[in-house]
């Protein structure tokens, strides 16, 4: 079988998004073009993928990290030089090389294989990924010439006015024969308005060796849009956003509000799940069937079990157990994981936090660094008090014990099976299986004393 490569071109600054970040770190549905780019190609089996990162980008390197192999152009002169940074990596290579842009984050995995497929089976030297827009503005415009072959690519900048009325636009994504793409490149120059090295002119190069170049003309335009600004960034968004709702409405999500709901590509939710408006769900979280998510609620690296409800809540790196009921305004921080049959109710944080099977956090409480066992009852306003200033302790509550309403219970603690806390304690020592603790002031009532405070008020004035 052929061999195929990719590289993905990722250095330029993407002066035209006016930002810090690199472009190709733009998040698309909370993740990096880049990172759409690379796993789309994965669609395609490659043998070997070099990303094209500028100097000094080591944010783009970490962000990928060790997915890709990397090559540097230190100087950002033009497509075809970046390709060119690849050369000791794929000179001496045989098969199919992918040159795809890491700012065009919405080209499908299934676009890319039947481009691939489309090249190999014509035995082509370069197939370019075509696409015909209403709009094509910006875009390198495909030259066609009378019996419909592709002649060569002409930049925006360089077209005449005429050029500039074709509708076929280059998408930047191309396949070639790598030992004839590395050959064109050397012949590319500089000679145009932007004194760059442009990559689309190795078609016309290729042309003049009589070497064979075709197009892959793809139907789905809104898939090829280049991100050069924040304007075609909110764009990117809102398709990956509409592609991704409807993939989980098609599989049986209900989303009430699909221009109100954002969900990563990396999200899977099952049937009969329901999401109200205002809801992001990112990450790797998984939502199990029947569960209520929203509205406006963050689900985050989440798990939620089947038919629990979350509503105007926050959780993060945590996993919640099925008919559960957690908000509204509750904020689930990382590394908790809360049971079954159990409640995270109104103003309740927790972090890193274990909730057991039936447990209850009903109103305004803070548990964290806490194992709470099963069936316990954590009254309104209950603090677990776990840092000290230097470290963080442990609370343990062992199974159906119950603590009643405002007490705080300072760390490192435990609070034994089937105990009982009396509301308003602070306890700060363990207190024993079955026991009942009571750790506050006892209440004193001096009766008609009402009467004497009054008569002293009175005197003063
Ligand atoms: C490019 C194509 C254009 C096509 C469009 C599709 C060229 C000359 N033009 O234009 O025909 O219609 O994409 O979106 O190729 N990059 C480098 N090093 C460089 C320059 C760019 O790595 O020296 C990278 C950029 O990071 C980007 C990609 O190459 O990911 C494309 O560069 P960009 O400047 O966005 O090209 P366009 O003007 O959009
Ligand atoms: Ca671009």
């Amino acid at each position: 079988m052929t061999k195929r490569y990719a590289v993905i071109l990722a250095a330029g600054q993407g002066t035209r998004m006016k930002s810090k970040l690199y472009k190709v770190l733009h998040p698309v549905v909370g993740k990096p073009m880049v990172q759409h780019v690379i796993d789309h190609l994965n669609a395609v089996n490659l043998d070997k993928t070099i990303t094209v990162v500028g100097f000094g980008a080591e944010k783009v390197k970490e962000e990928i990290g060790a997915q890709t192999e990397f090559v540097i152009q230190e100087e950002q002169l033009g497509t075809a030089h970046a390709v060119l940074q690849a050369k000791d990596l794929l000179k001496d290579a045989e098969g199919t090389t992918i040159v795809a842009c890491g700012d065009t984050p919405l080209i499908t995995g299934e676009t890319f294989r039947k481009l691939v497929e489309h090249h190999e089976q014509s035995g082509a030297s370069a197939t370019i990924l075509t696409a015909d827009t209403p709009d094509p503005a910006g875009y390198g415009r495909v030259i066609r010439n009378a019996e419909q072959q592709v002649e060569r690519i002409v930049e925006h900048k360089d077209a005449s006015e005429e050029e500039l009325l074709v509708n076929e636009i280059n998408t930047g994504t191309y396949c070639f024969n790598n030992a004839h793409l590395f050959e064109a490149l050397q012949k590319v120059s500089n000679d145009n308005v932007q004194g760059e090295y442009y990559l689309p002119d190795v078609i016309e190069i290729m042309k003049d060796d009589n070497k064979l170049v075709t197009a892959y003309l793809t139907s789905d335009f809104e898939e090829t849009l280049g991100v050069n600004n924040r304007v075609a960034l909110s764009e990117a968004e809102r398709i990956m956003k509409k592609r991704i709702n409807e993939k989980h409405m098609r599989n049986g999500v209900s989303i009430l509000d699909p221009e109100q709901t954002y969900i990563g590509p990396d999200v899977v939710i099952e049937q009969d799940v329901t999401i109200h408006p205002g809801t992001t769900i990112q990450g790797k979280t998984t939502i199990e069937s029947d569960a209520v998510v929203g509205p406006n609620s963050e689900l985050i690296n989440a798990h939620i079990g089947q038919n629990t409800v979350v509503k105007q809540s926050v959780v993060h790196d945590s996993k919640i157990g099925s008919e559960t009921s957690v908000g509204p305004f509750a904020h689930i921080r990382p590394d908790s994981i809360v049971g079954n049959h159990t409640k995270v109710g109104n103003f309740v944080e927790l972090k890193k936090a274990t909730l057991g099977d039936e447990s209850k956090v009903s109103h305004l409480s803070y548990i964290g660094d806490a194992e709470i066992g099963k069936n316990v009852n954590v009254g309104c306003g209950t603090i677990t008090v776990n840092y000290d200033g230097q470290n963080k302790h442990l609370t343990k509550i062992a199974d159906n014990a119950f603590v009643g309403c405002n007490s705080n219970l300072i760390a490192p603690v435990t609070i034994g099976e089937g105990a009982y806390v009396a509301a308003g304690s602070t306890i700060n020592k363990d207190v024993p299986d079955n026991a009942l603790s009571i750790a506050r002031a006892r209440q004193t009532n001096k009766e008609n004393y009402a009467e004497r405070l009054k008569g002293n008020k009175g005197k003063k004035d």
